[in-house]
């Protein structure tokens, strides 16, 4: 049985990646270090699939004990997720995005060459396009300079994985996700943010919830079909389903080239009043919000052209934004 590490495991996306991983027989490893993330989780993973991921509290900065655990673990394969992701506090904190997102992957890099793991899946984002030029985004539109540091440390991400891909041998998969949306069907796991949501969804949920006021909808003049922006939202268990393909690929020695890039997006842009309206039909509830200046670092619009990673992955996204919508809703009502 091949053992997979998934670093940041107890996180959104890595939750749902272990479970998708669990099911599909994989052991499961998880490194975290449980600065946005809750140590419940393991039990809550395990309460889906009836197996308990062996968990390690590590803060890969420390490379001592991240060196110890590849010591203790064969890793076959490695999905790397561990990293701050709040876009707003990147501005204010750029020194600990790049100290956390690059020392940590570079720690992890280091444990690859050391002890012999051949394979990686890494957490990117679309954010690494900046505002393109032209839609649906396919994966060799041109990179723009991010709007923030957490997206510089995906681009940068991307290109230190390219160098070790490159001197070291190693297979090496970039997912670019475009936007995260709705929890797991059992509602034992799903988003939790830290203090006052940054990323839409979370914030629609707890303002349904009476948690917030209302919803500040950042911006009504762009140049969209009703004023706000536009966003490529796809459901977190059909990320996860995607990791799982892309693990599969470089285990089998499928991949094509050494360095391979997907994007993960339902390939059909939302506006977030057309979000906003979704949730509220999903789920029968009038959700409050106002509409207030932009945001900075915000661009118009974003959706993917999601047909390369059909092609090799043989990966298509089931889940609709109304099933994201209620998925989303059950999870905040059970925290
Ligand atoms: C979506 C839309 C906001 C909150 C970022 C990262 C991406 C990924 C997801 C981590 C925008 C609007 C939001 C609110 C609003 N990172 N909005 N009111 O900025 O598209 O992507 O988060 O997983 O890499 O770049 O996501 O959810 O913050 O915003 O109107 O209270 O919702 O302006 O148009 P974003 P988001």
């Amino acid at each position: 049985m091949n053992k997979i590490l998934v670093t940041g495991g107890l996180g959104y996306i890595g939750s749902h990646t272990v479970v998708a991983l669990q099911n599909a027989g994989y052991e499961v490893v998880i490194i975290d270090d449980l600065s946005n993330a809750n140590v419940d989780f393991v039990d809550r993973i395990a309460s889906i699939t009836n197996v308990k991921p062996s968990f390690y509290e590590i803060d890969l900065k420390n490379q001592e004990k991240v060196n110890q655990f590849f010591r203790e673990n064969k890793i076959d394969g490695i999905i790397h997720f561990a990293a701050h992701k709040a876009v707003g506090e990147s501005v204010e904190k750029p020194l600990m995005y790049y100290r956390n997102n690059l020392v940590g992957l570079l720690n992890i890099l280091d444990g690859m060459k050391d002890f012999n793991t051949d394979n990686i899946i890494f957490s990117s984002s679309c954010t690494v396009y900046g505002q393109a030029d032209k839609m649906p985004i396919d994966e060799n539109t041109s990179l723009k300079k991010p709007e923030s540091p957490y997206g510089k440390t995906k681009q940068m991400g991307e290109e230190i994985l390219e160098d070790f891909s490159n001197a070291f041998n190693k297979k090496v998969i970039c997912l670019r996700y475009f936007n995260p949306v709705g929890a797991h069907s059992s509602s034992k796991i799903g988003e939790l943010p830290n203090g006052i949501p940054n990323n839409l969804i979370p914030y629609v949920t707890q303002t349904a919830a009476g948690i917030r006021e209302y919803l500040s909808v950042f911006g009504g003049d762009y140049p969209t079909k009703d004023g706000t922006a536009i966003r490529d939202y796809i459901d977190v268990n059909d990320l996860a389903d995607a990791h799982v393909l892309a693990i599969a690929r470089l285990l089998e020695n499928k991949n094509k080239t050494k360095l391979e890039f997907f994007n993960l997006g339902t390939g059909t842009g939302s506006t977030v009043l057309e979000v906003v309206h979704a949730f509220e039909n999903a789920n029968n509830i009038k959700v409050n919000y106002q509409i207030k200046e932009r945001r900075l670092g915000d661009i118009v619009e974003a959706y993917a052209n999601n047909s390369l990673a059909a092609q090799e992955l043989n990966w298509q996204p089931k889940i609709s934004l109304t099933e994201s919508m209620l998925t989303a809703w059950e999870w905040q009502k059970s925290i």
